[in-house]
C-alpha cells in the first residue's frame, strides 16, 4: 500500500496557482523528491501533505486514509498525521537544550518522561549527537543543529520524513556529509522521505525517484537514471545534468545540425550529424530541437566523419576536461577524460547520443 497518494492537488493562493494537478505515489520506505527552481510550488506541495492547509481541489491520503478531502469533509490536523517535519532554518527552540528540543513533541503527545528519556538517547545516537543534550543551539554548528531538527523530527516515529531544503544552509563539503548521513537514516529506520530542493546534485545523489516541477506543474516523475537518459522535454534535459541543445533538420533519413538553438537563422551553417535510423538517436524531430549531454560527443583530431570543428577554449575539472568546441554558429560544451587538446585544435565531433524534441 502506497505510505502517501496526492490525487490530483490544486492550490491556488488568491490569482496564483503554486500547485496544478498533481498526482503521486510515494510507497513505503521510499525516498522521493521534489525538484525544481525557486516558486515552482515544492513547499506549497509539502505544506499541503503537513495539513497546514487544505487543498483547493483534490484529496491527499495517508496510509490509505483519507487526509485531505473537500467532498468527503475530511481535513487532519497536522499533529494527526504522522509526519515528521525539518525546515530549511532549522527552527530549533533557542531557549531549549538539545534534549528539550528533541523530546518536545513527546512532551506536548503526553508521553511519560522515561519513555521520553529513553527515545531521546535513542534518537540521539542515530543522528550521533549523543553527549550534546545540554547544550543550547547557539552552542552548535549549523550541521549539528540540522541534526537535531533531524532527531525532533524523528522521534515520534513518523509515517514520512518531509525535508524542505535541508542542507541549503550548510557549506558545501558539510551539505555532501549530511547527504551520505540523511540516506544512512533512511536505510535504517526505513522511513519514507520526501525531499525538496531546487540542488540537481542532491536530488540525483539521494532520491529513488525524482519529481521534476516548474510552475506548479510536473514535468516528469522517474529514477534518478530515467531523467538523465531519456528526459520527457526540454525543461527536464536542462534542469538535470547540463545539456547542450542545437536546431536539426531531418532531410529523409540524415540528421542535419542547422544551428544554435536560440538564434532565429535559417539553416546557414548545416553541417551533417548523424544517420537518423541510428541507434544513438532517441526520440524524433517533432519541433526540430537536438539535445546533448556534454559526455554524449565523441571528439578526435582525424576521425573521417562528423562535423568539423575547433577548440574554443578549455576548463581542467581534476578528472576531466570540459571543451567548449565550435560547430558552424553552436557552441557545445564537451567533457571528456582526454587532456591532450589544445585551444585551436581543429577536431572531428560525432554524437554518442542525441535527444530529439
Ligand atoms: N501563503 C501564500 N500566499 C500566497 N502565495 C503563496 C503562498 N505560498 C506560496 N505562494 C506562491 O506560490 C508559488 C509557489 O511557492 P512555493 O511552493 O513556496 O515554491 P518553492 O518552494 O518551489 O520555491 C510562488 O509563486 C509563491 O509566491
Ligand atoms: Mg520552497
Amino acid at each position: 500500500m502506497a505510505d502517501v497518494q496526492f490525487n490530483k492537488i490544486t492550490k491556488r493562493f488568491g490569482d496564483i496557482t503554486a500547485v496544478s494537478d498533481f498526482s503521486l505515489s510515494i510507497e513505503e520506505g521510499e525516498f522521493i523528491t521534489l525538484l525544481g527552481p525557486s516558486g515552482c510550488g515544492k513547499t506549497t506541495t509539502l505544506r499541503l501533505l503537513a495539513g497546514f492547509y487544505p487543498p483547493s481541489s483534490g484529496s491527499i491520503k495517508i496510509g490509505g486514509e483519507p487526509a485531505s478531502d473537500l467532498e468527503r469533509n475530511v481535513f487532519l490536523p497536522p499533529g494527526r498525521r504522522r509526519l515528521g517535519m525539518v525546515f530549511q532554518d532549522y527552527a530549533l527552540w533557542p531557549h531549549m537544550t538539545v534534549s528539550d528540543n528533541v523530546r518536545y513533541p513527546l512532551k506536548i503527545a503526553g508521553r511519560p518522561r522515561t519513555e521520553q528519556n529513553a527515545k531521546v538517547d535513542e534518537i540521539l545516537a542515530i543522528v550521533e549527537m549523543s553527549g550534546c543534550e545540554q547544550r543550547f543551539p547557539h552552542e552548535l554548528s549549523g550541521g549539528q543543529q540540522q541534526r537535531i531538527a533531524l532527531a525532533r523530527a524523528l522521534i515520534s516515529d513518523p509515517r514520512v520524513l518531509l525535508l524542505d531544503e535541508p542542507l541549503s544552509n550548510l557549506d558545501a563539503s558539510l551539505r555532501e556529509n549530511m547527504r551520505v548521513e540523511i540516506k544512512n537514516i533512511h536505510r535504517r529506520l526505513g522511513v519514507s522521505i520526501l525531499l525538496v530542493t531546487h540542488d540537481q546534485a542532491e536530488a540525483m545523489s539521494m532520491s529513488d525517484r525524482i519529481v521534476v516541477m516548474d510552475h506548479g506543474c510536473i514535468h516528469q516523475i522517474g529514477t534518478p537514471e530515467e531523467l538523465y537518459d531519456s528526459p520527457v522535454d526540454e525543461f527536464v534535459a536542462s534542469f538535470v545534468g547540463k545539456a547542450n541543445f542545437f536546431k536539426v533538420r531531418q532531410v529523409g533519413t540524415m540528421l542535419y545540425l542547422c544551428g544554435d538553438s536560440r538564434s532565429d537563422g535559417a539553416f546557414a551553417d548545416e553541417e551533417f550529424l548523424q544517420p537518423l535510423e541510428s541507434a544513438h538517436i532517441q526520440g524524433s524531430p517533432v519541433r526540430g530541437l537536438g539535445c546533448a549531454k556534454p559526455t554524449d560527443f565523441q571528439i578526435s583530431r582525424d576521425a573521417p566523419t562528423g562535423a568539423h570543428g575547433i577548440i574554443e577554449s578549455s576548463l581542467f575539472i581534476g578528472d576531466s576536461v570540459v571543451y567548449y568546441v565550435r560547430v558552424g554558429s553552436i557552441q557545445f560544451q564537451v567533457k571528456t577524460e582526454d587532456r591532450s587538446f589544445e585551444i585551436g585544435t581543429d577536431v572531428s565531433v560525432s554524437f554518442k547520443k542525441v535527444i530529439l524534441f
